[in-house]
């Protein structure tokens, strides 16, 4: 099968002809119908991030099952349209019978190995080198080979691309806002960075009721969505000064919760000094392997601020991404509002030119 392997981080990936093994016990083969272009990938391609080389990039996906490895749970069945989580979740560790999969400890084995959650890998290069998948997944492609535990089922009604975006950039979004804000309604909010990310923290922000809903972004194409999508006061940080204008806004207060969804140290310092006294600032975008951020340590401890970080939303995607898909049915997640370009797979350079370019929406790259 054809799929996007990247060898040496800095230089291009290549479109590939690549093998993929049969299912093992408690795995799903399924064919890919829509892969996200993530910012993710990104920080692969460039080295920002160090994953065991090489791989087939993509973990932001959908498809359908096609073929389910001997020995599996019964919940997936072959014809499920799934979607496709990156973190494992071996339900018998501390952090998962605590209910936060997320930091199951399979995470690091998978994420070292660059295999499955039980570190070995289905993928093959053509001459049979070795080849790793992605985050557990590697959806850069025609099908994949998964965990059963890194599939969730996705109800009738909700399209490909739909779920394949809520399972990464929408959830981590959404589940930022569900999992660390608490009384929102009638509150005020800060997004910082309206990417995929950060817009998906702004639909749920609606939700909840918080006002006003404050976005930030160098992109007034953007901006112009982030209102649509419930944004009540946009800021365009190359035209304003972000903590002029927050404070501005809020009275001289700051705001209960700020949310960057960028991953730089300069905006979660700013966002930081928008957070009122006893207020959070919820890190939800990643940075280079080694980035860090400075806190002004009074101002940390004498106005009580919080730092904290939430990875995948902080959520349980297996509980959370029923409830999200079930919002989208009701018309409450207007997740498709998030959708931009749609390209063949054979197209994902374009596609991450047009990312890293400001284009407005998620791309989808298409098998
Ligand atoms: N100030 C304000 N906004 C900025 C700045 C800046 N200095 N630099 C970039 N942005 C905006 C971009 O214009 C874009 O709208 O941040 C947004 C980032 O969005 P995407 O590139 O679409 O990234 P996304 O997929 O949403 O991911 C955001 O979360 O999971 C992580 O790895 C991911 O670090 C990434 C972050
Ligand atoms: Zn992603
Ligand atoms: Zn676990």
């Amino acid at each position: 099968m054809r799929a996007v392997v990247l060898r040496t981080p800095g230089q291009p990936a290549r479109i590939e002809e690549v093998a993929l093994s049969a299912p093992r016990d408690g795995e799903l083969l399924v064919r890919i119908e829509a892969a996200g272009v993530c910012h993710s990938d990104y920080h692969y391609m460039t080295g920002d991030l160090t994953a065991p080389l090489p791989l087939v990039l993509g973990h932001e996906g959908a498809g359908i099952v096609e073929q389910v490895g001997d020995g599996g749970s019964g919940r997936v069945q072959v014809g499920d349209r799934v979607a496709l989580l990156w973190r494992p979740r071996c339900g018998r560790c501390a952090a998962c019978i605590a209910g936060n999969p997320v930091l199951c400890e399979l995470g690091p084995v998978q994420a070292q190995s660059g295999g499955l959650p039980d570190g070995t890998s289905r993928l093959a290069q053509a001459d049979g080198g070795e080849l790793h998948h992605l985050m557990g997944v590697s959806c850069f492609a025609e099908r994949v080979v998964v965990n059963e535990n890194a599939a969730v089922v996705v109800p009738d009604g909700v399209p490909p691309e739909v779920a394949a975006i809520a399972a990464c950039a929408v959830i981590t979004g959404v589940g930022a806002v569900f999992h660390e804000v608490t009384e929102a309604a009638g509150r005020p909010l800060l997004v910082v960075g309206a990417g995929g990310v950060g817009l998906s923290s702004v639909m749920a922000a609606a939700l909840v009721g918080a006002h006003p809903i404050v976005v930030a972004d160098i992109d007034p194409a953007k901006l112009e969505l982030a209102r649509e999508l419930g944004a009540t006061h946009t800021v365009d940080v190359r035209q304003e000064d972000l903590v002029e204008r927050v404070l501005a806004l809020t009275g001289g207060a700051g705001v209960p919760w700020a949310i960057e969804a960028i991953g730089r140290a300069q905006t979660l310092e700013q966002s930081l000094a928008c957070v009122a006294p006893g207020g959070t600032l919820i890190a939800v975008g990643l940075g280079a392997a080694d980035a860090g951020f400075s806190v002004p340590l009074n101002q940390l401890v004498q106005r009580q601020k919080r730092v904290v970080g939430s990875l995948y939303g902080s959520s349980n995607p297996h509980l959370d991404l029923p409830r999200i898909f079930g919002l989208y049915l009701a018309g409450r997640l207007p997740i498709d509002r998030l959708l931009g370009d749609r390209l063949p797979l054979t197209e994902f350079e374009e596609a991450y030119r047009r990312l890293t370019s400001g284009a407005v929406g998620r791309g989808i790259l298409v098998p």
